[in-house]
This record gives structure tokens, C-alpha cells and sequence, in this order.
């Protein structure tokens, strides 16, 4: 069956328990789900995986890389800093969808940069989980073009 690779960084598993205006209702795992079920309308599976650590987020992402067809990240904060995970992304040379359930350009100055973003395909910011979603969607034309 094809995958996609859903990534969530740092303090995402405290969705739920997090400023609701920014971030929504929804815990984690309903994220997941929720992106598990659109992926499957289009038949593909989602491996997900969260993690608080840049290292482990590499790690996945270097272990997917080979059996994957796409990845949707959300790293969290590391998304403002983390070149690491940037040339990570990069070097799965798959197609990669940033997500932030908040609104990152109308907040504070610091977190409108996103260093991730150059080595994704789209970046989808403050539709809350609405964007995983599109984030799907925007995947899957991504990859049918592609063939
Ligand atoms: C976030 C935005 C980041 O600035 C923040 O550090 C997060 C979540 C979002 O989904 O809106 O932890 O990526």
C-alpha cells in the first residue's frame, strides 16, 4: 500500500491541554485519525509519529524515507530554527507538507520565519486542524501529478 509519513515536533502531544485559540480542541491522536481517515479515501496509509526531539524526528525521518511517498510535518517550535530537520526533509527528496494549527505569520515576530519550509512543497498556517486535512489533499495532487 502507498504511505505518507505524518511528523509532529515538539509539544504536539500536548495538543489538547495547549492554548485552544491557538491550536484547537483536538488532542493528538484525534489529529491523527482524522489525517489517518483522508489518507485512506485516497488509499494510502499513514504511519504517524510525534516526538519532543530533533534527533528522533531525523531518525524517522531517514528510516521512512525509502518506503514513503510524501511526509506532512508539523515540527512545532523547531520549525524556526532547525536546519537540521530542514536538510533532513531535503535529503528524503520526497514531497513534504509543513502544517501549523496556528496562525505563525500574525504571532510573535520570531515564529513568521520558518527554516523547514524552504524544503517543503506548500506551507499551510492557522486553519487549526483543518490544515492537516488540506495538507492531504494537497499531497496527493502533488504526487498523481507527479507520475
Ligand atoms: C506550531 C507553531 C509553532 O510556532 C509552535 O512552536 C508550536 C506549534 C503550530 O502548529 O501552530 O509548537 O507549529
Amino acid at each position: 500500500m502507498n504511505k505518507i509519513l505524518l511528523i509532529n515536533g515538539a509539544n504536539l502531544n500536548w495538543l489538547g491541554l495547549r492554548d485552544p485559540n491557538h491550536y484547537g480542541n483536538l488532542s493528538l491522536k484525534d489529529i491523527e485519525e482524522l489525517t489517518t481517515e483522508e489518507a485512506s479515501k485516497f488509499n494510502y496509509e499513514l504511519i504517524a509519529y510525534q516526538s519532543n526531539h530533533e534527533g528522533c524526528l531525523i531518525d524517522t525521518l531517514q528510516s521512512h524515507a525509502k518506503s514513503c511517498d510524501g511526509i506532512i510535518i508539523n515540527p512545532g517550535a523547531f520549525t524556526h530554527y532547525s536546519y537540521a530537520l530542514h536538510d533532513a526533509l531535503l535529503d528524503t527528496c520526497l514531497p513534504a507538507v509543513e502544517v501549523h494549527l496556528s496562525a505563525i505569520k500574525q504571532r510573535e515576530e520570531w515564529r513568521s520565519k520558518s527554516v523547514t519550509a524552504a524544503a517543503c512543497i506548500k506551507v499551510i498556517w492557522g486553519k487549526k486542524e483543518q490544515g492537516y486535512i488540506e495538507a492531504v489533499h494537497v499531497l496527493m495532487e502533488h504526487i498523481q501529478n507527479d507520475k
